[in-house]
């Protein structure tokens, strides 16, 4: 129970990488906050985990600083504060560099760049207010890296995560805010399965790329952001830590089976 008595929220935890976090720190005996635009899922998903879980309908495209306000006071209703914020909500969408349209960059940004600032902001007012520190953990991708040719908003959007990362670190580790990043390979989710692994040839290329030899599982994200939201990862700020199979060692050059 390392999480005994913190208040974790986390964003998009209707399913995916959210859901499996939001389950983790609440077996780690946190108190969580789940917050999505699928308010029935996520409803249901606070009422099967019980006690300690509560929910929040809300459509980060439209985060506004007031909307990131509501989210970390509903933490504070529900459980008096907030120790750890998890930005997990995130989009995706693909298309040729040259027909990319200006609404879904726009909407990938808000979603995945935007609304982390704002709840990171309006998180660590509250933690600063608290005074026992804290953590943030923003989840970018090994896309904030590694380029794919109709995948412009996305790698935009994660890139920016991970500086967005490092300056919150620095600026808030005076308070004791550790604010750290994960970097997945590719998980099994449902954005995962109707995206990047949409056919037998996009898996097939994925795998031959992955040395592990397998696509992870939402739970070793979910063991990743319990790990630096706790004091075993006390001197770790501004990182982006890459779950991702060994996907950006291999040498381009090099098959995996080789
Ligand atoms: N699955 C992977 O392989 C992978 C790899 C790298 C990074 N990531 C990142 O991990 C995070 C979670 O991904 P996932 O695979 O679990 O995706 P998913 O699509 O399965 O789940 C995303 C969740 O975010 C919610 N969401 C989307 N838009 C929202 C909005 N406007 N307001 C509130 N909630 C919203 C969705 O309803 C959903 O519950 C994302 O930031 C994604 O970019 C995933």
């Amino acid at each position: 129970m390392k999480h005994a008595g913190k208040v974790v929220i986390v964003t998009g935890a209707a399913q995916g990488l959210g859901l499996a976090s939001a389950e983790r720190f609440h077996a780690d005996g946190a108190s969580v906050v789940l917050v999505d635009l699928k308010a029935e899922r996520v409803r249901e998903h606070a009422e099967r985990l019980g006690d300690r879980a509560v929910w929040l309908e809300a459509d980060l495209s439209a985060c506004t600083a007031d909307m990131a306000a509501r989210v970390v006071a509903k933490a504070a209703e529900a459980f008096g504060g907030v120790d750890v914020l998890v930005n997990n909500a995130g989009v995706i969408h693909l298309d040729d560099f040259v027909d990319f349209p200006e609404e879904a960059f726009d909407w990938v940004q808000r979603v995945n760049l935007k609304a982390p600032f704002l709840l990171g902001q309006a998180a660590a007012r509250a933690m600063i207010r608290q005074g026992r520190g804290g953590s943030i953990i923003n989840m970018s991708s090994i896309n904030a890296i590694l380029a794919i040719p109709n995948s412009v908003a996305y790698a935009v959007s994660k890139g920016g995560i991970k500086q967005l990362t490092a300056v919150m670190a620095v600026g808030l580790i005076p308070h004791n805010i550790r604010v750290n990043a994960i970097g997945p390979g590719t998980i099994l989710t449902d954005m995962v399965k109707s995206s990047v692994m949409a056919s037998e040839t996009q898996r097939q290329t994925i795998l031959s790329r992955t040395p592990s030899g397998r696509c992870g599982e939402p739970s070793e994200i979910a063991s990743v952001a319990s790990f630096l939201a706790s004091d075993d990862a006390s001197y770790i700020v501004g990182q982006t830590i890459y779950p991702d199979g060994g996907r950006l060692l291999l040498d381009y050059t090099v098959a995996v089976k080789d």
